[in-house]
């Protein structure tokens, strides 16, 4: 047995090698760890149980037979993060540069499974110089296999990417399929054709970073949503986003003890300006409402005029939606609109309750908005907020214009229960653009005419530009005074969290995509 023991014990101890110590000093010289040392970070200590160790890829082309490496270029298994259960896969870049073959694919493959059958999240840490060329198309059916499995996950598991080296060519599919991305600034990058492809197709010139690093991708494109200084940050960051999830779509979130204090937040009466014109940042306004430190911005540098992450509302995790004023006066346009979309989506497949804050004067007019599809992409938004049958509790601070009104989830659409502040201006529009339209000839025919719509202005401003109107038909459900907020958002949730909603029976909708 013991020579038995010591062969064990070798290929065990080779397999901790990787692809060898100068490529672990390369890795190490580009900033980045490797993937054991991210494996061991990202779990609790000593939790971590490896799941084929031992494997090694089976091609011959190339003279591939002549180069193994036990593992293939993949690490993965399950362990605890915070004493909880996950799954979890990290590209090894020193065995053949993480790329995806065969054995690799199916090793992936393996732990979504085990994911998936015992409803656990799914984490996996991306560096891969994508399909591993000699394997050829084998490595575009591992691909599939897993494209098709992230497919059958969503909803059911919370699925984490972390993109921490390349990842290019079909390979970002596999994270974009997932429901959240992050990308390590500088060591990584992501897109479907690298600059040398573009430079041939499209004579543009362009950098690895300008195409496709982690700035680009979570502030111009939105497809990462978090964008962290380093591979540290980075799985930190995770453990962060796990502790506001679910399991699986039959769990609720974990809470947090909480203690009830003096719930009053006498700042909130003082944050919204006299001038209905002036912004003012809804963020503040969120600080105040969640449990102290609790929010956790999701896309923070992507359009920026929705503002979208998880909080706690007495220990017990939200979702917030809120329009910032601080930013394009907080209007919805096509970006945000997607952004938000997708989060709420997020939220109600894993029963986290949503608050909406908002203060939106309306959609953004203008050519690129309607020739890009403000219609369709608009209309995600209010096709998410229809379809949540989680509890949501909307507080409208200020404007509430519109179409607007109805899409940042008013009560005709499946709101809970719905506050406004007594600054709130619930109308089909603003003052002055109304006074215009339904004045026009008193205006046209004044002796001063724009004295005459100042006037008017003031008229219906006076008439509509406030809460009440809205609150006489039953569409708010109290004026509360603003440093009241927090205690009666505690209070709602409470009072909402047995809430059962069932969709129509259906295979499944037809978002406007
Ligand atoms: C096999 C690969 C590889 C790959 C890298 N390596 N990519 N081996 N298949 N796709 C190996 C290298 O040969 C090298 O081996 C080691 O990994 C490290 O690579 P370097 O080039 O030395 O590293 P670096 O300079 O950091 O550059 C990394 C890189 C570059 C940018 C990823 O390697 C690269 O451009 N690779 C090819 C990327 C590519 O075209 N992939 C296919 C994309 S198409 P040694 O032995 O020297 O350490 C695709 C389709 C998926 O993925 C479709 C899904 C539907």
């Amino acid at each position: 047995m013991n020579s038995k023991l010591d062969l064990l014990q070798s290929k065990i101890n080779k397999a901790k090698e990787g692809g060898g110590e100068k490529r672990i000093e390369s890795q190490h010289s580009k900033g980045k760890l490797t993937a054991r040392e991210r494996i061991s970070l990202f779990l609790d200590e000593d939790s971590f149980e490896e799941i084929g160790m031992l494997t090694e890829h089976r091609s011959t082309n190339f003279g591939l037979e002549k180069t193994k490496f036990l593992g293939d270029g993949v690490i993965t298994g399950s362990g605890f993060v915070d004493g909880r259960p996950v799954y979890v896969f990290a590209q090894d870049f020193t065995v053949f540069g993480g790329s995806l073959a065969e054995i690799h694919a199916k090793k992936i493959c393996r732990v979504m499974d085990l994911a998936m059958q015992n409803g656990m999240p799914f984490v996996g840490l991306n560096d891969s110089g994508g399909a591993r060329i000699q394997e050829g198309v084998v490595s575009l059916g591992g691909y599939a296999d897993i494209f098709y499995r992230n497919t059958m996950a969503s909803g059911v598991i919370p699925q984490i990417s972390a993109i921490m080296g390349p990842c290019a060519g079909g390979a970002v599919y596999s994270p974009a399929l997932t429901d959240f991305i992050y990308m390590v600034q500088d060591t990584s990058f992501m897109f479907v054709t690298g600059p040398n492809v573009v430079k041939t197709v499209t004579h543009e010139e362009v950098t690895s970073e300008e195409l496709g690093g982690a700035s680009t991708h979570s502030e111009k494109s939105g497809v990462a949503h978090f964008s962290v200084e380093n591979d540290v940050k980075c799985i930190k960051d995770i453990k962060k986003l796990l502790s506001y999830l679910p399991q699986n779509c039959e769990e609720q979130a974990p809470s947090l003890p909480y203690t009830a204090g003096d719930e009053s937040r006498p700042k909130l009466n003082d944050i919204v300006p006299a001038n209905p014109n002036q912004p003012y940042d809804m963020r503040e306004v969120i600080h105040e409402l969640v449990d102290d430190k609790s929010f956790y911005e999701v896309q923070e540098n992507f359009a920026q005029n929705i503002v979208v992450g998880f909080a706690r509302m007495a220990g017990k995790s939200i979702g917030v939606i809120a329009n910032q004023p601080a930013y394009l006066a907080g209007v919805l346009d096509i970006q945000s609109s997607n952004k938000a979309a997708r989060f709420i989506r997020f939220c109600d497949s894993f029963n986290i309750p949503l608050l909406v804050c908002e203060d939106v004067p309306g959609f953004l007019p203008g050519t690129d908005q309607e020739w890009n599809g403000i219609i369709s992409n608009g209309a995600k938004l209010l096709y998410a907020f229809c379809e949540a049958t989680v509890p949501s509790v909307t507080v409208i601070t200020r404007k509430a214009y519109g179409g607007a009104y109805d899409v940042m989830n008013s009560k005709h659409i499946g709101a809970d229960m719905n506050y406004a502040w007594p600054s709130a201006e619930i109308a089909v529009m603003g003052a002055k653009g109304a006074a215009e339209i339904i004045f026009r000839n008193e205006i046209k025919s004044a002796e001063n005419p724009e004295e005459k719509w100042k006037e008017k202005e003031a008229e219906y401003a006076e008439l509509f530009a406030n809460p009440y109107n809205a609150a006489r038909h039953g569409f708010i459900d109290e004026v509360i005074v603003p440093a009241d907020t927090r205690k009666k958002l505690i209070r709602s949730f409470e009072m909402l969290k047995n809430k059962v909603q069932h969709l129509p029976k259906k295979k499944h909708g037809n978002i406007p995509l």
